[in-house]
């Protein structure tokens, strides 16, 4: 029989490593309870059309990675519907912004998510067909402050504390503005202006994109692609005033603050939905898959999606590479976790009043392996040892007697000590 293994691109997380995932996320909830975030979970899977409308049918995640299929009806009273994996949760919070009418409390929403995101890319170091982000969005009406670039430059300090909180040094922040709705006519219409005599040098994809979607362009990863990139006009020039005066105020309040950051007039994103603040923070240590989060402003999105006015900013991280930047800090492994004490009931006649000792000892807070009768006592201690750091020794005189026999590891040391003050003794 042929071993089922995890399909290619995704994969099983492991303990002790799953520690490093679950103490990234708790960061990220203390860091954001700070902000005032709260969560919101929005289903994995949704109706195709938000992501096509969303994110834009000529994106690469679009046309080419989404995981879709059809729901076939299996009552009459059901339609059959295109469905699809989410490849990211944007567009997922706006549609629930817009469904629960969120913007009816006149308030600005901040919402935060943890969570699996699925893209049929080519899998490589730091990317994969299901990957986790934690991500947030400030959205809301303009009258609740919304559009201020405040709101931009408060979103891109909470990442630069968060990533000092996570112990994560060495990122870049690179910011770039796209631009309002208004200014991005006149820029795709002089890329289109620059593209028409040289798109024939670039690869097929982007002789497509020039024509459906000239913005795309910038996204080409292909190398071939790069010379014909780089003399194409930039889009800081076709900014108006309103959306350059609002960059400046965004740059000003990181000035203020002390967050460092790069301009890059080329960053677009690879989504449709951005106007405005782009950005990343990418990381050396990654290799080519280097931006470790992505972010930016969604002015039209809620419109796009036939809700409300609703401007909005926010971000996504990768967690799996924010865990592979603490890997290489930490030389690749987690140390595995030790609990407190290991259990070695002496015969099988003892493992039911071993298991009620671990009951208490881990009513006290303690974490507690819990051995078997079975084994040899030398065998216990070598298991002991590889997972506790201290041995409790239970024989039909220990019972008795209520005084148990610890020996613990680091220092050697046997000693004798009263049931009653075991947890305080093994804390
Ligand atoms: P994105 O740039 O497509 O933006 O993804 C954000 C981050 O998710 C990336 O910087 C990367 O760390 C991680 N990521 C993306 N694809 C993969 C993959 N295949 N494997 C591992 N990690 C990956 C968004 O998704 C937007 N929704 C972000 C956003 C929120 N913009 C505004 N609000």
């Amino acid at each position: 029989m042929t071993l089922l293994k995890a399909v290619r691109g995704t994969r099983d997380l492991l303990p002790p490593e799953t520690e490093l995932w679950n103490h990234v996320e708790a960061t990220a909830r203390r860091v954001f309870a700070r902000y005032n975030f709260g969560e919101i979970r929005t289903p994995i899977f949704e109706d195709t059309s938000l992501f096509a409308r969303g994110v834009g049918e000529e994106t690469d995640i679009v046309s080419k990675e989404m995981y879709t299929w059809e729901d076939r009806a299996r009552a009459q009273s059901e339609k059959s519907q295109s469905l699809t994996l989410r490849p990211e949760n944007t567009a997922g919070v706006v549609r629930a912004y817009i469904e629960h009418k969120l913007g009816e409390s006149g308030l600005l929403q901040k919402l935060y998510y943890i969570g699996p995101q699925f893209r049929r890319e080519r899998p490589q170091k730091g990317r994969y067909r299901q990957f986790w982000q934690i991500g947030a969005e400030v959205i809301g009406p303009p009258s609740a402050g919304s559009e201020s670039p405040l709101r931009d430059a408060e979103v891109i300090e909470m990442l630069s504390s968060f990533l000092d909180e996570l112990g994560i040094t060495g990122w870049t922040l690179v910011l770039n503005s796209v631009g309002s709705a208004s200014d991005r006519p006149k820029y795709v219409a002089a890329l289109r202006e620059a593209l028409a005599p040289v798109k024939d040098q670039m690869s097929l994809d982007n002789q497509r994109r020039a024509e459906t979607n000239p913005l795309r362009v910038l996204d080409s990863k292909d190398p071939a692609d790069e010379a014909v990139i780089a003399t194409l006009p930039k889009i800081a020039d076709f900014l108006d005033d309103e959306s350059k005066a609002h960059f400046a105020a965004v740059l000003s309040a990181l000035d203020a603050c002390g967050v460092k950051y790069e301009i890059n007039p080329r960053l677009v994103r690879g989504l449709d939905y951005y106007t405005r603040t782009t950005f990343e923070f990418t990381h050396g240590g990654l290799g080519a898959q280097n931006a470790l989060l992505g972010g930016g402003r969604y002015d039209g999105l809620s419109e796009m999606l036939g809700g409300p006015k609703a401007p909005g900013i926010g971000f996504a991280m990768g967690e799996d590479r924010l865990v592979l930047t603490l890997l290489a800090a930490l030389d690749q492994s987690v140390a595995p976790p030790q609990a407190a004490a290991f259990i070695a009931p002496l015969g099988e006649g003892l493992n039911a009043a071993a298991l009620a000792l671990a009951r208490e000892l881990r009513h006290a807070g303690l974490s507690v392996e819990l051995g078997d009768g079975s084994f040899r006592l030398k065998k216990s201690f070598e298991a002991a040892d590889k997972t506790a750091r201290a041995i409790v020794i239970l024989g039909e005189d220990e019972l008795k007697s209520g005084i148990l026999t610890v020996k613990t590891f680091a220092t050697g040391v046997q000693t004798k000590v009263p049931r009653a003050e075991l947890a305080v003794f093994l804390q």
